[in-house]
């Protein structure tokens, strides 16, 4: 079986292709994520309207050099007798539309694939010279995230996985984004040797921490999950990029705050602060609250600190926050995963968990990756992370999250692209 994965629900535009037999690990042939950073960086966060403009012009380009990689493009040759006749696809019975029967001159006509890249003209440009050139590639499902996400950069990858499932006759898995990265830890986080997800990793709590979303999960079984708790303000990721924003560090924050961090704890973290007169300040000074780290719930909330890093910011002179940049950097960075660490390690007790998953772009947080690795070291737990390119967006972990369902559930997925729609504010339980 081979799947081909689609990923646009922010700002990275993912394509991957999984292939599975019955008796071996699924393998990914190919994984490509063309990051649209440099675009939204000057906004200093990601601009709805233009991530979709990206995504329409990304998708096709890397969606054939992703096939190309796996060998799985063949010319559409016009020697190729499927290709002879040229009725409209419109019109074509569903055999003939598999044998590639009128890929060619008629598919600019085909009102059905105008339809369904109605809002994404840009893409529906690039899709028909694709579809007219290559015949059908040797895939079996296509599997794309339909939420939640941001609404317009989610339709682009739907209506795209519905125009290839038209015009190929090729079924769709609708994937949850939330799972998905919970799907990468399970994947690409552990060495194991069968395809199946050992039981005795359950029950789990997962800690997902992304630009969107910071949630707690009780994972029973795949499939089976119960929100604990979330943020009630900004997500974790979104809080890393605000206060960078504030530091003047540059979009995304959290690669950047990260490394600023991990320089200060390694050059600067003994050194006196109180020694040079001109920029005094007591270190006491440099604390920030860990809010809500003591509620009973397991909720979080990052509002507040972050309008602490901002009201230290305005105390300081210039000099001052030039020098102490780092510093605040780090402290930040230890506030955040003080309180997500001690929520989670208060949920794997509470609810008996075997093991502790950790997933979402904030993933990739190295203070994050080693404290919560210690604490479950110390309690004996399983502790799965994904390698830190499988933490941020990618299509990789959707194609991953497809394979799981369908082996798991056996589910059977059918000609179906007319259900399939993007949902923005879809949950996970
Ligand atoms: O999962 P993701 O790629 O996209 C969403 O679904 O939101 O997460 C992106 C978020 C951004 O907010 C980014 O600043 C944060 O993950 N992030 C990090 C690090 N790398 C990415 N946060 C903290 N430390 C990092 N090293
Ligand atoms: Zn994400």
């Amino acid at each position: 079986m081979r799947i081909l994965a689609i990923e646009t629900s922010c700002d990275d535009t993912g394509i991957a292709i999984l292939e599975s037999n019955s008796r071996s690990q699924p393998k990914i042939l190919a994984d490509l994520v063309s990051s649209q950073v440099k675009i939204h960086a000057p906004w200093g966060g990601v601009v709805p309207m233009l991530a979709k403009r990206e995504h329409q012009k990304n998708l096709v380009p890397i969606l054939e050099q992703g096939l190309k990689e796996t060998d799985l493009l063949a010319l559409l040759g016009h020697s190729d007798p499927a290709n002879a006749g040229e009725e409209s696809l419109a019109n074509a019975s569903t055999a003939a539309r598999i044998r590639g029967k009128s890929f060619g001159l008629r598919l600019q006509d085909d009102n059905t694939l105008k339809t369904i890249l109605n809002r994404e003209p840009e893409l529906l440009k690039k899709i028909i010279p694709f579809l007219k050139k290559y015949q059908r590639p040797d895939i079996d499902l296509i599997a794309v995230t339909i939420g939640p996400g941001l609404e317009p950069a989610l339709w682009v990858g739907v209506n795209f996985a519905r125009a290839l499932a038209y015009v190929w006759n090729l079924p769709i898995a609708p994937i949850n984004h939330l799972e998905a990265h919970l799907g990468a830890a399970l994947a690409f986080g552990t060495e194991r040797k069968s395809s199946a997800i050992p039981k005795n990793l359950f029950p789990a709590v997962c800690l997902i921490v992304s630009g969107g979303h910071t949630q707690l999960i009780l994972m029973r079984d795949f499939g089976e999950y119960r929100i604990l708790g979330e943020t009630r303000d900004d997500a974790a990721g979104e809080a890393f990029d605000k206060v960078a924003k504030m530091l003047n560090l540059g979009y995304p924050g959290g690669p950047k705050i990260s490394q600023l961090a991990a320089k200060f704890n390694s050059e600067f973290r003994n050194s006196n602060f109180e020694t040079d007169s001109k920029l005094k300040i007591k270190k006491s000074e440099l604390v920030l609250p860990r809010p809500m780290i003591n509620s009973k719930d397991f909720d979080f909330s990052f509002s507040g600190l972050k309008t602490a890093a901002l009201y230290l910011t305005k105390k300081l002179t210039k000099a001052q926050l030039k020098n102490f940049t780092p510093a605040i950097a780090a402290e930040f960075q230890r506030a955040v995963v003080d309180v997500l660490v001690a929520k989670t390690i208060r949920a794997a007790k509470e609810f008996k968990a075997k093991t502790v998953l950790l997933a979402g772009g904030v993933a990739s947080n190295d203070l994050l990756r080693e404290t919560l690795s210690l604490a479950t070291n110390h309690l004996s737990l399983n502790f799965l992370v994904p390698p830190k390119n499988f933490c941020t967006d990618n299509a990789a972990m959707v194609a991953y999250t497809a394979y799981l369902e369908k082996t798991t559930f056996e589910k059977k997925y059918r000609f179906n692209w007319k259900k399939i729609k993007a949902d923005a504010n879809l949950t996970i339980a």
